[in-house]
């Protein structure tokens, strides 16, 4: 048990470093793409009533496990969840608890990374007079080692290990460290995107040109915010939005137990719970959908942005439509919208780092500057083949195969998985009664009774859904012709997005059978080996933090002995 006697210094403090740790590049680069992608107001509603029923109560019950772990000397979960289940195997759950962080943290600070350079290229005028396409292609050219454009070699890279050292610097001071880049970075950033908010709402049809005489930036919001009902019936549809809720809530993830193992006994968790998590709902609803998407709209027209939706969307257009506000206000505007995106990346990246100190503190008596440069190498060995391994395709854009699977086991399954298995635990093996008063205690709101009942069956319910559409995602996401072929006696026929077909790389396998070109399908033969050593890459890492589980076990069942025995 440890000997870490940390804690927030002020509520404020604990409030936005909260916050901070919740609004990241999910909110701003993921959401918008999301809502887009799964066709604008008819993502809104699903993804609202996910909020209540899986989002709240899942923030509830993780700040109460945190806040009880940590009067028992747990900051990670692991031991907090050994605290509260008497099997064995739920030490093993919570190394998901510090897995996904480590994992997405390897490719959310590659992002992260990119706002950094990109914030460097607005202020050197980089941009300045480039047309669309050629912001687009040095994107693409920024992704390929040592060929940007600009001609300084390696940059993807150097800029990649610079922000780690910063995160990993940061670190090193402890949580106050934390606390302080919250209370500098959160604010700023909610100045900037009021700022671009504000510009986005006053483009109107200003940003039309004689390339894109429809453009108008109205376009962009009658998009995202007329909401269709009939989107309620589509499994596909609560699936992405289930997925959104978690990654930008950070939920199923670990970071929010180890914010709160660091709060004192009295201290209330259920205002704080749900402040936090009603800001990054302000910051993603309002601010995330301000920005990209209605000033792309202004000047390229809502159908461009319909189909060139992805998550390098903000990277390959801002820059061009900045560019087209004017010398100076351009620049500005590039340092506040890359800024923005910085600093909501590294209050989340720094997140992510608290777990494993937290772990390497309690359970090897690891000091802050040891658990952070630990933190810092482990990052790098597992993250650094995602900046330099990928695959340029046959249009030239660079598909970056480990970064993806990444982001689809760590960043976006596990999230799933870990939040049933603790769902569970704190409804019906820890039991809701106790959790209940745990939550309820030093409460500075009453929080309504019927939560109890969701929490019981609703969420883990839910989950349960979530996690099953995930893993038998039938063909096309349509679920209506599945089933009516099961009872036909056609079966089932799997998406290749599912589970059990990703597994068996199916996608990448039918698109090998339906290529001629030699290259291609020696390219795609290279995707599969690509994918497997991601794969490995991972299952290396739950393994060695299940070793280190394993041990630390063994070590706190021979103190206990010694104990006992004196
Ligand atoms: N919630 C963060 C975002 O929206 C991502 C994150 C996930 C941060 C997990 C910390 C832990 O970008």
């Amino acid at each position: 048990m440890s000997a870490n006697k940390e804690a927030w210094g002020s509520r404020v403090g604990l409030i936005l470093a909260m916050a901070g740790n919740a609004v990241g590049l999910g909110n701003f680069l993921r959401f918008p793409v999301q809502a887009v992608q799964n066709g604008g107001g008819a993502f809104i509603i699903p993804y609202l009533v996910c909020f209540l029923l899986m989002g709240i109560p899942l923030l509830w019950i993780e700040w109460t496990m945190g806040r009880f772990g940590g009067k028992q000397g747990n900051h990670s979960t692991p031991f907090i969840l050994d605290s509260m289940g008497k099997l064995r195997f739920w030490k093993y759950f919570g190394v998901f608890g510090i897995f996904t962080n480590v994992a997405v943290a390897a490719y959310y600070c590659y992002i992260e990374s990119w706002t950094l350079s990109y914030v460097f290229h607005s202020v050197f005028d980089t941009f300045s007079g480039m047309n669309q396409g050629q912001v687009a292609d040095f994107f693409n050219n920024y992704l390929k080692i040592g060929k940007s454009t600009t001609g300084i070699p390696y940059e993807a890279a150097v800029f990649y290990i610079l922000c780690l050292l910063l995160n990993t610097y940061i670190l090193s001071r402890g949580l106050k460290g934390v606390e302080k880049a919250a209370k500098i970075g959160v604010p700023l950033l909610l100045i900037f995107g009021a700022f671009l908010a504000f510009r986005g709402l006053t483009l109107g049809t200003s940003g039309a040109s004689a390339a894109n005489p429809d453009a108008s930036a109205w376009d962009g919001l009658n998009f995202l915010w007329t909401p269709q009902f009939d989107s309620l019936s589509n499994p596909t549809v609560w699936l992405a939005a289930a997925g959104q809720m978690f990654f930008t809530l950070s939920v199923g993830m670990g970071t929010i137990h180890c914010y709160a193992s660091y709060l004192k006994s009295k201290d209330d968790i259920a205002l704080n719970a749900v402040s936090a998590g009603f800001m990054n709902e302000f910051v993603e609803v309002v601010l995330g959908s301000l920005i990209v998407v209605p000033i792309a709209a202004g000047y390229l027209g809502i159908d461009w942005v319909k189909e060139n939706a992805g998550f390098g969307m903000a990277f390959q257009t801002m820059p061009y439509l900045f560019d087209q506000w004017g010398a100076y206000i351009s620049n500005i505007a590039g340092v506040f919208w890359f800024g923005l995106l910085f600093f909501a990346g590294i209050t989340s990246s720094l997140a992510m780092g608290t777990p494993w100190m937290g772990f390497m503190q309690d359970e090897y008596n690891f000091n802050r500057k040891k658990a952070a440069w630990t933190f810092g190498a482990v990052i790098a060995f597992f993250g650094l083949p995602t900046v330099l391994v990928y695959q340029v395709m046959e249009n030239g854009v660079v598909d970056q195969v480990l970064f993806n699977e990444y982001d689809y086991w760590a960043g976006t399954m596990s999230l799933v998985v870990f939040a049933l298995a603790e769902a569970v635990l704190f409804a019906w093996i820890f039991g809701i009664k106790r959790g209940w008063h745990e939550l309820l205690s030093g409460a500075d709101i009453k929080v309504p009774s019927f939560f109890k009942g969701i929490m019981l069956t609703i969420t883990p319910l839910l989950l349960i859904i979530v996690f099953l559409g995930s893993l038998f995602l039938p063909e096309g996401g349509d679920w209506a012709v599945a089933i009516s072929g099961l009872f036909d006696g056609q079966g089932w026929t799997l998406d290749n997005g599912s589970i059990i077909q990703m597994l068996q790389n199916s996608g990448i396998k039918a698109q090998i059978a339906a290529a001629t070109d030699a290259n291609v399908i020696a390219r795609l033969e290279r995707k599969i080996v690509l994918v497997n050593i991601a794969r490995l890459l991972l299952s290396t890492l739950f393994v060695g933090l299940s070793a280190l589980v394993y041990i630390a076990y063994k070590k706190r069942r021979r103190n206990a002995l010694q104990t006992a025995s004196v």
